[in-house]
């Protein structure tokens, strides 16, 4: 019987049995879909394709990440640290350097400079797509293993959203500070100047009167980490015995600043004395993006670094299905972890694995 035709109840009572969280208060339409997010297809039956970890272990590979997670087994990876789409206009599950490229060399969308369109549709796209990735990220993390997503302030709330709908616990919302950003909003003045209903005079006008008024963008000086955990298995004590994971780093290695406690606060490059004292992690020892690196957003190394010192141990498993250019994988091998890479687009696998080699 297709999920259609059955009731919000029934339909609830399957969720339930998923161990699907968040039902409460969903539409039908809403819990169709996470239900239809969570089963695998028919075409990809879980036990014949899932694979042994140890082949995937410090390799990147060129493919979908949620057909690719599917084949991975479940309570195996100890951590997942991922920057995904951001689902802002170009920046989508469709994301194509080429298509960004063909633009225009002003990095101009639409008219509009890359990210600036605003579109409702966005969230909604974003929150099912992301429900997808995490309801695979949720099988195949071991118990209190840490889920970690970089996203937009516009579109933080649908990714949240989307990792608590598969079963996660949404522990913290992670700021990453930076000062080296673009003015996005912009003046009317190519608006007034197209309107026809406007004399050369009218538009003079009106462009004087508008002269302080731009679009209602800040400046971007924060990005969201979302920090979320698979629930833990008895006590935390019991979960990061059986397998490693569920407790915070506090040691030495991931102080941040003059020797201060981690804060959920972050600077990967020097801002201002008192706020360097406190929120700046440590910098990088080695190369850091790598002149031949064409991806349009990296992440600093250090950063990761820290993230995964974090939450993980010496050796442990780390997954990123988004890996672009490789920031993960690299962090990943200056700080003694096992990565796994997934990238979807051939070009940005060829930048990762050749930073990979210098790193
Ligand atoms: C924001 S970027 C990650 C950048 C990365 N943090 C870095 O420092 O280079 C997101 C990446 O996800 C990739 N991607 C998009 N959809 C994907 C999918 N379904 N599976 C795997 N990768 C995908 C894009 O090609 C893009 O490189």
């Amino acid at each position: 019987m297709s999920l259609s035709s059955k009731t919000i109840p029934e339909l609830k009572t399957m969720c339930k049995e998923k161990n699907l969280k968040g039902v409460s208060g969903k539409s039908k339409a809403d819990l169709i879909a996470l239900l239809e997010a969570s089963s695998v297809p028919p075409s990809l039956p879980q036990t014949s394709t899932v694979l042994s970890l140890d082949a995937l272990l410090n390799t990147v590979s060129q493919g979908d990440c949620i057909s690719s997670m599917k084949s991975m087994p479940a309570n195996s990876i100890d951590m997942v640290c991922t920057d995904p789409p951001y689902f802002l206009d170009g920046l989508g599950d469709d994301w194509n350097p080429t298509a960004l490229e063909k633009k225009g060399s002003s990095a101009v969308i639409g008219n509009l400079p890359k990210g600036m369109k605003f579109d409702r549709n966005q969230a909604r796209k974003f929150r099912e797509f992301y429900t997808k990735v995490s309801v695979e990220v949720f099988r195949i993390l071991k118990p209190g293993g840490a889920f970690l997503s970089f996203s937009s302030p516009r579109l933080y709330h649908a990714m949240a959203t989307a990792v608590e709908e598969a079963g996660f616990e949404i522990r913290d919302m992670l700021g990453w500070i930076y000062t080296q950003s673009q003015v996005k909003a912009f003046s009317q003045d190519h608006i007034i100047e197209k309107d026809k209903t406007l004399t050369a005079e009218q538009k003079q006008a009106l462009k004087q009167v508008c002269r302080n008024w731009k679009t209602p963008q800040l400046k971007p000086a924060i990005e969201p980490i979302c920090l979320a955990v698979k629930p833990i298995e008895g006590r935390y004590i019991d979960t990061f015995q059986a397998y490693g994971t569920g407790l915070l780093n506090t040691s030495d290695e991931t102080k941040v600043g003059d020797g201060y406690f981690p804060s959920n606060i972050l600077t990967a490059d020097p801002v201002e004395e008192t706020l360097d004292k406190v929120f700046l992690v440590p910098k990088p020892t080695k190369v850091e993006k790598g002149e031949y690196n064409t991806h349009l957003s990296v992440k600093p190394v250090n950063l990761i670094s820290h993230l995964i010192k974090l939450f993980t141990k010496d050796s442990a498993i780390v997954l990123d299905p988004f890996l672009g250019s490789g920031t993960t994988a690299v962090a990943c091998k200056h700080s003694n972890r096992k990565y796994i890479g997934i990238e979807i687009n051939q070009e940005y696998v060829k930048i990762a694995e050749k930073r990979l080699k210098d790193a």
